[in-house]
């Protein structure tokens, strides 16, 4: 996931000295009060999205657009993998070839896109010249190819400077990004956010880049490609996707755009993760439309927020090395609890899970809400506390020793500068110490 001025953030968290990282956060978080609405005027006034092809015949179709819009001296195309998806980049070239596209596959991304992958593929850029790049594979493979469209078409600038806000004037060399997600999750396939890892520091630092020009132009669902999602892989994609949908739904960021993006993502969810967990590839219909979930909930969430499940999450899973999808969805239940206190916009939701409001009171309401939420998670095996947590497992010593890294992780998360709700360090120490064993969130 991601945002505007997300790059800026995370830079100055990690390379300004400490007294004017403040200063800048204690500014931002002063700018962000200020846009915290719906429809923030002058920015959130558009609707981007990938042209996206879904269902059988996706990838001929994709093909033969291919085959029929590149002219002559633009038929060279670098597909993007990682060593699990290669054998589908290996696909893809062969169907290239008989339409006389010249492709090269390379199958170097590493998990959380380091830069040294980034400027081996930028070298065979310069020799081969693609006019289209095709990324085939999960967050890391789709994140990597957007931080190397920035480094090929823009070599002079460095990745930490990319503003959101100013144009970048990318697609002078490249023709077409096109995206082919391999798990259903991210929704990176759709979105303008890229996660890397900057491996000029030691230990290396993730940072986000994030532009509207990194946004892919198609977006194409193969469901063969994410068929044989092991379980575990597919419930923590499939709980990351809900927390994108149900945590920007209760933001109180948005656009009508969002809200129909978020509501019908949610739904899905809701009746297609538990079969597309519990049949993996038996059941084709379910696979299908989570991607189609998960695609949808990233377009929801780049014109909203996500809330501060991911702050937290991407905290946990940095310090503790746990799954995105299951620390984001593991804390969705805390999150919405805290923003309950601002906005009731979490009501609107209720039907979709199957909650009848008639003549409930808010209190009675919420409980149901939030209690779905956790059975929803249970159904399929996920945690909804940290206690709870299998994979890893994680001891209660363990959490607590690493309490203050976590909540400094969280705090300077981009995320958190946008959260509705007043939120500093105290705050998140406090959540984090109720969902280790699930307390409610009281406060
Ligand atoms: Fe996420």
């Amino acid at each position: 996931m991601g945002g505007f001025l997300e790059n800026k953030t995370e830079q100055a968290s990690e390379q300004v000295p400490e007294p004017a990282t403040q200063q800048i956060n204690e500014n931002l978080r002063n700018l962000m009060n200020m846009l915290k609405a719906r429809a923030l005027s002058g920015i959130l006034t558009s609707f981007r999205s990938p042209k996206v092809i879904f269902g059988m015949t996706a990838l001929n179709r994709l093909i033969d657009y291919l085959n029929g819009n590149l002219e002559e001296g633009e038929r060279r195309a670098l597909i993007i993998t990682d060593d699990f998806t290669e054998k589908y980049g290996n696909q893809i070239s062969n169907m290239l070839n008989k339409i006389n596209i010249e492709s090269k596959v390379w199958a170097g991304v590493k998990p959380e896109g380091p830069f040294a992958t980034i400027d081996e593929a930028f070298k065979i850029c310069e020799d081969f010249k693609p006019k289209i790049f095709i990324a085939i594979g999960g967050g890391s493979v789709l994140d990597s190819t957007k931080g190397l469209m920035v480094r090929y078409e823009r070599p002079e600038m460095d990745l930490f400077n990319v503003a959101a806000l100013e144009p970048l004037g990318l697609r002078k060399k490249l023709k077409y990004f096109i995206a082919i997600p391999t798990t259903s999750g991210t929704g990176s396939e759709a979105t303008l956010a890229s996660m890397l890892t900057d491996t000029r520091f030691n230990p290396p630092k993730k940072f986000t880049v994030s532009h509207p020009e990194l946004i892919p132009d198609f977006a194409i669902l193969i469901t063969d490609f994410v068929k044989d999602m092991p379980p575990f892989l597919t419930m923590a994609t499939g709980l990351d996707a809900l927390a994108h949908a149900v945590g920007s739904y209760v933001s109180t960021i948005g656009t009508p755009f969002s809200d129909a993006m978020n509501t019908y993502a949610i739904k899905q969810i809701v009746k297609y993760l538990p079969r597309a967990y519990k049949y993996g590839a038996k059941d084709i219909e379910a696979r299908s439309r989570m991607q189609i979930a998960a695609l949808m909930a990233g377009l929801g969430f780049i014109h909203s927020r996500v809330g501060i499940d991911h702050a937290l999450g991407h905290s946990l899973g940095k310090v503790l090395n746990v799954h995105h999808g299951l620390c984001v969805g593991m804390f969705l239940q805390y999150s919405i609890a805290f923003q309950m206190k601002i906005s009731e916009r979490w009501k609107d939701l209720c039907p979709l899970f199957g909650i009848d409001t008639k003549d409930k009171d808010n209190n009675k309401l919420s409980i149901e809400f939030l209690q779905i939420i956790k059975d929803f998670i249970h159904s399929l095996d996920g945690p909804v506390c940290v206690k709870e947590m299998k994979n890893p497992v994680i001891t209660e010593k363990e959490y607590f020793k690493n309490l203050d890294l976590l909540v400094k992780y969280a705090e300077t998360d981009p995320v958190a500068f946008m959260v509705a709700r007043y939120i500093d360090s105290e705050i998140i120490k406090r959540i984090f110490e109720y969902a280790w064993d699930g307390r409610t969130i009281d406060f």
